[in-house]
This record gives structure tokens, sequence and C-alpha cells, in this order.
């Protein structure tokens, strides 16, 4: 029997039309933002640095008949705040002239990350979620943090203030993770800023992505300016694995930034 057709009483059977909702509000916010993220992803095989072309920077002036205001060369050099801000700079060659310590590091993460009110950070987070994750990676070569067991792999806990050391690696590790063009081994910490992807989204849906990023964006300024402060010195650097380096801090957490200092 052709069921197509009709049907045991004998029935014209109607095509099934699609139900067409016009109004569709359901937009897998999360599988888009996860999507993405994934795509974005760097692989030892498809992300060789020379795949990125240098392109030269714009040399002419914008709004060049508008009324201006010229900003001076001046700053006051008398000033700790004001040197520090003059002074950031991305440095590649990790000359490791302040050693990193306990205690440094200890004032590095109060300055960076806690700052002194309680239940805030010192940066700005959207929404006070603060949902960017911060692990520290210490070379054993470059850095004289001494902890039991020669762990050299820590959390930054904001509840108990105290950095919670998880792992110990080999920084060979850590240079197989980045792109082969900057000598990595001369660093002596690298900061890796991560987050669970599927737990960001919990307040605000699809803007959650973006506000990761920004607040991951605010991070690095403050460890700029405070590694600048305290002599050492610092990069962002994003030219990294993305699989490789998040296995060395977390099962469930992608890392969305890192710093390499020294
Ligand atoms: C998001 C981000 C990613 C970066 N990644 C790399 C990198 O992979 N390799 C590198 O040599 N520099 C990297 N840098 C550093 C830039 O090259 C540097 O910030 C830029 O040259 C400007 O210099 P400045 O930071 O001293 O102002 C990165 C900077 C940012 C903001």
């Amino acid at each position: 029997m052709d069921s197509s057709k009709g049907n045991p009483h004998g029935e014209e059977r109607k095509p099934k039309q699609p139900i067409i909702k016009l109004w569709d509000y359901h937009h897998d916010y999360r599988e888009k933002y996860i999507d993405y993220h994934v795509n974005s992803l760097n692989t030892k095989l498809f992300a060789p640095s020379q795949m990125y072309r240098g392109i030269s920077q714009p040399i002419y002036k914008r709004y060049s008949n508008s009324p201006n205001i010229k900003v001076s060369n001046d700053y006051n050099v008398d000033s700790e705040f004001e040197n520090t801000m003059m002074q950031r700079r991305s440095d590649t060659t990790w000359e490791n002239k302040t050693l990193i310590d306990n205690d440094l590091l200890s004032s590095f993460c109060r300055l960076v990350f806690f700052g002194n009110a309680l239940g805030k950070r010192n940066y700005p987070s959207g929404g006070q979620m603060y949902h960017v994750n911060v692990y520290f990676v210490f070379n054993p070569m470059h850095s004289n943090i001494l902890v039991d067991g020669h762990l050299n792999v820590g959390y930054l806990d904001f509840l108990s203030e105290e950095i919670i050391f998880i792992n110990k690696i080999s920084w060979e590790k850590v240079i197989d993770s980045y792109y082969p063009v900057l000598p990595v081994e001369k660093a002596s910490m690298c900061i890796i800023l991560s987050v669970n992807l599927y737990e960001i989204d919990k307040k605000y849906k699809d803007l959650s992505y973006k506000l990761v990023q920004q607040e991951v964006g605010h991070i690095g300024q403050n460890i700029q300016l405070a590694a600048g402060y305290y002599g050492i010195g610092s990069v962002p650097l994003q030219g990294y694995y993305d699989i490789k380096l998040s296995r060395l801090i977390s099962d469930d957490e992608m890392v969305l930034s890192t710093y390499l200092l020294g």
C-alpha cells in the first residue's frame, strides 16, 4: 500500500507542513561562542608563525583640518606613578635583572590581582563576575620560588589569597607550547589567564565571552605596569598552541591569554 496517498480509512493524507515560527528568540548563544573559541584555536600543524604577514602602520594624520590640542611630552619624572605608566613596554629579551622570589611574588600578586577591597580584585570585571582564572608557571632556572616538593605550577586562589601549588612540570613543556620564534627558555615565569567556557554564561549569556576577553585585557595592563615597576621585563604572548598550554593547567579550562616575565 502506498501510505503517502491515503490511510486505511480512505482519507487523503496532507503533506506535513514545516512549523514556521515568525519570532524565534532562540539563539544557541553558548554553542556560538564556544564554536567560535574552538575555531580560533592554534595547533602546531595549522599555526606556524609564518602564516601571519606584517603590515605597515598608517602614517597619515586623520582629521587634519579639525581644531586640536597638542599633547605635550612632559610628565612628572619625580612621580613613581607617572614613571611606571610611562615605562610600560613589552620586552622579549627577559634579561632577568630582577630575580623573582616568594616575597616579590607576594607583593606582585597584591598589586596586580588582590588589591585591598574585600571580595573585589584590582581590575574591573564585567558584572563583578571575575570569571578569569590565574595560573603561574615558574622556570626553576630563572626564579627562586621555594615551595615543598619543588612544585612550579601555581593557582591563584582569590578566596584565601594564596598561590596554591598544584603541579610540577618541566620548563621544556612551556617552551614546547609556544611558537618557536622567541627565546621562551630565558623567561623566569609565565602567567596564564584562563576560563571555563561552560561556566561563564550563567549571568550574561552570550555577552560573557566578550566580558572575559575584556577582563583579561585589564589584568594584562596591571601585569605589565607592576612588572615594569619591579624592573621585570614582560610581554603578552599569544603565539601559543592552545590545547598544549591548556593541558598544563587544568582539564576544564581554556587559555585566554599569557604573559611571560623575566
Ligand atoms: C594580545 C597580544 C598578543 C601578543 N602576542 C605576541 C606574540 O605572540 N609575540 C610577540 O613577540 N609579541 C606579542 N605581543 C606583544 C606585542 O608585539 C607588543 O605589545 C607590541 O609590539 C607593542 O609593543 P609595546 O607593548 O611595548 O607597546 C602581543 C601583544 C598583545 C596585546
